[in-house]
């Protein structure tokens, strides 16, 4: 099948909901992945913060073959052994206490807030209905489905299927103040992201993370880490929230979890844990034998390679190349990012469209997102060769598209 072909069936037969780029993926190995006529691309979005051991990886393939051969799929009604052994492994890293097994971040995210609210139905009694309320950040993603789509912040996601969950409120992005205004004894939980991906990479401040986590103390509301992107090591820690020295009551990952087979997880404290009980929620697929030996592998490698220390070095790296560019170009408006999630904020999203056009014709994958942004999330396993090559390529798209003049001073301020 070629690129036309499969256009013309897809054009035809799937729900349009994605904007594919006009790229007929076929293999991958380490860091590139390869399209039907063998071309090569540097991967720097890794299936956007998925592959962390990029494609292929030997480990990996090799645990996915011997466990495919004995134990694909057992539904929760029976035991399997991986179950126990990855929530032992996700615990330790993590500082929670229990874990909840899903296919996707979407339903890590619904299972933490169906959590909140059942906490807060149990554990406050008095207040009953009146402690719902749900507080979610501007520029926040969380997900698709329901409720997840509630405490997602942009309008365009969320009006087409209106009315939605009901009880979320958004906090202006990194606003203490307004925080302070919004907080009281109804909200149940506060979730978000301590680092936005979707969002445009955005690093809360400490500030911030620090007043969400007092009034949350003082209201009997729980902390909600959203950790699906910056989650098991992409930030150089296990997770974003360990740069603030807090701990979440809740965690949710997926992404790189399984090393690109579904998989997602809430981790609970024990606290909150024991307000779930038989019946209240479950998932026919989440935390089948494949993806969580899969899973196990993946954190296995991780720590024996010494991987965070790598992510923390060459995301240091990387930011450090980008911030270079933003010297050189009054259209870069500005360089944000931990470890190896980084964004590169342009001038417009016009000149960011062509930036990436420009960047997937030279042979490098990256993304844009929050319109003027260009993400950057690949694999763990790059090297500074890699992060030279992915630089120049946008070097040379910015010079193409911008006019190059030096930022002035006062311009940066
Ligand atoms: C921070 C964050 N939360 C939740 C999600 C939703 O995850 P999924 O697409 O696996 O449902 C994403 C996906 O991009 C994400 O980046």
């Amino acid at each position: 099948m070629n690129l036309e072909q499969a256009q013309k069936l897809e054009s035809k037969l799937l729900l349009s909901t994605y904007d594919r780029y006009p790229v007929l993926l076929h293999k991958g190995r380490g860091v590139h992945v390869y399209d039907h006529k063998g071309r090569k691309y540097l991967d720097f979005l890794s299936g956007i913060g998925v592959n962390a051991l990029g494609y292929a990886h030997p480990m990996l393939t090799k645990t996915l073959a011997q466990q495919a051969k004995l134990l694909v799929h057992t539904s929760n009604l029976f035991y399997h052994e991986y179950q126990g052994r990855l929530a032992a492994a996700l615990t330790k890293i993590s500082g929670a206490d229990r874990a909840f097994f899903t296919n996707s971040g979407t339903e890590a995210w619904e299972a933490a807030l169906k959590l909140a609210r059942a906490y807060a139905k149990e554990n406050c009694p008095q207040s009953k209905d009146a402690k719902w309320r749900i507080l979610a950040l501007e520029h926040a993603f969380h997900g698709r489905t329901f409720g997840a789509l509630a405490t997602t912040h942009k309008e365009k996601y969320r009006a087409p299927f209106a009315p939605g969950v009901p009880g979320v409120e958004f906090v202006r992005f990194d606003d203490v103040e307004d925080l302070k205004r919004k907080f009281d004894g109804t909200v149940c939980a506060i979730g978000f992201e301590f680092v936005q991906g979707e969002g445009g990479i955005r690093p809360l401040s400490k500030a911030f993370v620090q007043a969400a986590c007092e009034l949350a103390a003082r209201n009997g509301a729980l902390l909600i880490a959203d950790e699906i992107q910056s989650g098991l090591g992409r930030t150089g820690r296990w997770f974003a929230y360990q740069h603030y020295g807090v701990q979440p009551d809740l965690i949710t990952v997926a992404k790189p979890l399984a090393g690109g087979l579904p998989l997602g997880a809430l981790l609970a404290s024990e606290k909150v844990s024991q307000c779930m009980h038989p019946g209240m929620h479950g998932t026919t697929f989440g935390g089948g034998p494949l993806a969580c030996a899969v899973a196990l592998q993946l954190l296995t490698v991780l720590e024996k390679q010494k991987m965070l220390k790598h992510v923390q070095k060459t995301g240091a790296y990387l930011l450090e190349k980008l911030q270079e560019l933003r010297e050189k170009y009054n259209e870069v408006r500005g360089v944000r990012g931990l470890g190896l999630m980084a964004g590169i904020e342009l001038e417009s999203a016009d000149l960011a469209k062509a930036v990436f056009k420009q960047m997937l014709d030279g042979g490098v994958i990256v993304n844009r997102t929050d319109e003027t942004v260009i993400r950057f999330l690949p694999p763990f396993i790059i090297k500074k060769k890699h992060v030279d090559h992915a630089v120049r390529q946008l070097d040379q798209a910015l010079a193409k598209n911008t006019t190059g003049l030096a930022a002035t001073a006062a311009r940066r301020s």
